[in-house]
């Protein structure tokens, strides 16, 4: 039962809608007034009169039934009473029917989502700013596969530019097979420093860089068949990530893939009377809309990565007829989104109000920040292999007889990284710590984890008890704050998708945890008499059902033991 949209549904507010009214209506922090309250402050403007006015006039005509047993106006708020018998059989039941879907729903169903995430540069290290792209790109994909979208995963590679001229340009001078071979990511990532700390002394090499893009461009057998090379040696570094992470693409259509396909683009803003020349460039003007121009095409001729962002974007739309195309990419490319929306509005394409920039904040190590370039850089990957080791020995000083200890480790040590990049709102930046990520107290994934284990161990515990079916009786305080809070799941994931926002569901699923850990340990579940006892195994195990379902949205797996 949607406990919201029921009250809403009720409401005899004129001028308001239900979805208004159900968006409103929120789970008040002390419950003793009411276990949902509904803020009339909003519609104080709309209906002339003062909240409490309209509170207590909602009040005399709600209609009180089975569901809802009370209803009160305090001080602008309309409070609600849920019968708590009915909420505790109502939330028991959908959760031990629905199990793994419990939180799904259809309301995506025909509906498609392009979803652009991670998109990694070819050659360049996989470092700790590709962390919440890839991860929130990755919830996000989850998440509306959850609620019946289509989601496709698109990893639009950056793999073209003169930057693979400069690689080509120092492998050439100073690599060789077996190094890069032997060496990877890293190996290209230091003939990339080198070429950049010589080529300050020798300003020749970056013309040689510019001619071998040059060949690239024009098919030179031998310069392609290197930049293959580089690329597959890149993705089979960063698919070791992916498959930690649990990401997934549906495609790999990268930058250069759009080579072909930016004349047309460039011929209709022509057609279009948008494309001006400015100092040798062909650009199209924004100012009109307080932005600076969109550069289409640079005075030697060569396109940008805008132009092949709004080739891939009229790619897209013809390819997977998408309703929403998003972006999941850092807010400092704020400006280059608002630009090339708009050049595709200005072009005439209605659907290009429904591609998103669903900008992140940055996350950064305690240490500071990076450039490749420089070769300051810090490789996800050791990040991630580094609290993996740390939650190891936590786990083994915890509980020296676990078993699985590696996989138990990987999970949370994982877990914590992941966690770490979708536990704040998505646009606030970010400073990872080991340790508080691996707090087992805090508002961390490894609580969470922890919690799963105690629900793990409960039920293991009570093998032989029949509680399937058991029935449901009054549920005391803790009991009843954990099952509204249960009841709340479909709804925080339908807002997290709305507001694209997977920080929603890791901060409901700490909630949660908290929430029955009150439960553990002020009620006794195994030593209960029977009758409640069957209760609160039930209760046990729809909340690890629901820990379980937010875990594996955000990509975190659950160990049974820990
Ligand atoms: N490769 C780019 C970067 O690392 C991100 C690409 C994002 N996607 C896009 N369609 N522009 O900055």
């Amino acid at each position: 039962m949607d406990y919201k949209a029921y009250i809403a549904e009720r409401i005899p507010a004129e001028g308001v809608s239900k979805e208004e009214i159900a968006e409103s209506i929120a789970i008040p922090p002390d419950s003793s007034m009411g276990d949902f309250a509904l803020p009339c402050f909003k519609f104080a403007k709309v209906l002339r009169k003062s909240p409490a006015m309209i509170a207590e006039d909602l009040k005399g005509k709600y209609p009180v039934d089975g569901v809802v047993s009370e209803v009160s106006a305090v001080n602008g708020y309309l409070n609600f009473k849920i019968d708590k018998v009915g909420l505790a059989r109502d939330v028991l039941e959908r959760i031990g029917r629905e199990g793994e879907k419990y939180g799904s729903a259809e309301i995506g169903k025909g509906k498609t989502i392009c979803l652009d995430y991670s998109s990694v540069n070819i050659a360049k290290p996989f470092h700790i700013g590709h962390l919440s792209t890839t991860v929130l790109g990755g919830a996000l994909y989850r998440i509306f596969n959850f609620l019946g979208y289509k989601a496709v995963g698109i990893n639009h590679l950056g793999d073209y530019g003169t930057q693979f001229g400069k690689l080509i340009s120092a492998y050439t001078r100073w690599g060789n097979r077996d190094l890069v071979e032997k060496g990877g990511i890293r190996a290209l990532n230091e003939l990339y420093v080198r070429f950049h700390r010589e080529a300050e002394e020798r300003p020749e090499l970056e013309d040689e860089a510019r001619a071998y893009f040059k060949k690239i461009e024009e098919g030179d057998k031998e310069c392609l068949a290197l930049f293959e090379w580089f690329k597959e040696l890149t993705l089979k570094d960063v698919n070791k990530i992916y498959e930690l992470l649990d990401i997934h693409f549906d495609s790999y259509a990268g930058e250069s893939f759009y080579q072909d396909k930016m004349q047309p683009v460039i011929d209709e803003l022509k057609e279009k009377h948008l494309l001006v020349e400015s100092r040798g460039a062909q650009i199209v003007d924004l100012e009109a809309y307080g932005m600076s121009p969109c550069i289409i095409l640079k005075s030697d001729g060569s396109s940008l990565y805008a132009t092949r962002d709004m080739a891939a974007a009229i790619y897209r739309k013809q390819t997977y007829d998408f309703d929403k195309c998003l972006y999941v990419v850092a807010y400092q490319q704020n400006l280059h989104f608002k630009q090339f929306f708009k050049v595709l509005e200005l072009m005439g394409k209605e659907w290009a109000k429904d591609l998103v920039h669903v900008a992140y904040g940055m996350v950064s190590l305690e240490d500071g920040a990076m450039s490749t370039r420089k070769g300051n850089v810090v490789f996800l990957e050791d990040i991630i292999n580094k609290c993996v080791e740390k939650a190891l020995a936590i786990l083994v000083e915890k509980n020296p007889d676990l078993e699985n200890k590696e996989d138990v480790a990987k999970k949370v040590g994982v877990g914590a990284v992941v966690f770490g990049a979708l536990y704040n709102n998505k646009i606030k930046d970010i400073v990872f710590s080991y340790d508080k990520a691996l707090n087992f107290d805090g508002e961390t994934s490894v609580y969470v984890q922890y919690t799963c284990a105690r629900a793990y161990s409960v039920l293991n515990r009570a093998e032989g008890v029949n509680y399937k079916n058991a029935p449901i009786s009054e549920p005391c305080a803790q009991e009843f704050e954990l099952l509204k809070l249960l009841a709340d799941f479909p709804d925080t994931v339908r807002a997290a998708a709305e507001k694209y926002e997977p920080s929603y569901i890791a901060r409901y699923a700490v909630d949660v945890a908290q929430k029955f850990n009150k439960f553990y340990i002020d009620c006794k579940i195994l030593q209960a008499e029977s009758g409640v006892k069957e209760m609160r195994l039930r209760l046990t195990e729809a909340t690890l059902v629901t820990l379980k379902n937010a875990l594996t949205l955000l990509g975190i797996g659950v160990p049974e033991k820990m």
